[in-house]
């Protein structure tokens, strides 16, 4: 575990949610200050739909945008089971990002070639300005699962056999995602606390395999915080 990892908790995964769209937004008017583009890699899964759903609400300079993405499950691109359908959906489908901007992982080609094409856009994006992660019970992070090893100098790596359906994916690297000017990570529930117990214990889970020179900020809510952080926000 990286020891600049900063804990904050929430009431609950609203609060989570709208602290995540503040932190985002803000990083975004930094990034686009300073440089004059922000690029962010987004998570996959549930947790983070429900932040992306307030961005879609959220008033930005979305032109100086550009999308990626932490991981993508090799099925077709309109698939529901696709990371990249799923924040189309919430919030990419109704913000004026220009769609050169967005760059999927074409994880429709299969691992190997999807993970191939990636590293090109990837490798031009480094450091990112924000990379946001969610957890999943077992520890991982995008699609770096307990067990699986990877050559740590690839920027993206085709997954086969990953134990959260469907087993065939793409993930960026623990290297490109600790490529970040920071690094925010979102876990809520109760099913989150034995994980994030066990991080915070000091195991070797992929998620604690993550971190970046700016430090990680994880955001929980109560539901999944064990009573060793105190109620902060
Ligand atoms: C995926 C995600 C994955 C996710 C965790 C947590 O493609 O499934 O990238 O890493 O972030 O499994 O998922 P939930 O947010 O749905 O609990």
């Amino acid at each position: 575990m990286h020891n600049s990892t900063r804990w904050h908790v929430c009431e609950d995964a609203a609060a989570v949610a709208t602290e995540a769209a503040r932190r985002i937004l803000a990083a975004a008017e930094t990034a686009i200050a300073a440089r004059g583009v922000f690029r962010i890699v987004l998570a996959g899964g549930r947790t983070p739909l429900r932040t992306y759903r307030l961005l879609s609400r959220a008033t930005a300079d979305w032109t100086s945008w550009h999308l990626y993405f932490s991981d993508e499950r090799c099925l077709p691109p309109d698939h529901d089971g696709r990371n990249s359908r799923a924040t189309a959906l919430a919030w990419l489908d109704r913000v004026p990002i220009p769609a050169p901007n967005i760059h999927p992982i074409p994880a429709e080609l299969g691992a190997e070639a999807a993970a191939a094409a990636y590293r090109h856009p990837v490798s031009t994006a480094l450091p990112f300005d924000l990379v946001t992660l969610g957890m999943g019970e077992d520890g991982h992070t995008a699609s770096l699962f307990p067990g699986q090893v990877h050559p740590v100098a690839e920027l993206t790596h085709p997954i086969h056999g990953a134990p959260k359906p469907p087993p065939d994916r793409v993930s960026l690297s623990a290297r490109a995602l600790s490529d970040a000017r920071a690094i925010m990570i979102l876990a809520t529930g109760a099913e989150k606390k034995g994980p994030l117990v066990a991080w915070r214990a000091g195991e070797p889970l992929p998620v604690a395999g993550i971190g970046g020179t700016g430090g990680v900020d994880v955001l929980i809510d109560r539901d999944a915080n064990e009573a060793l952080i105190p109620y902060r926000l």
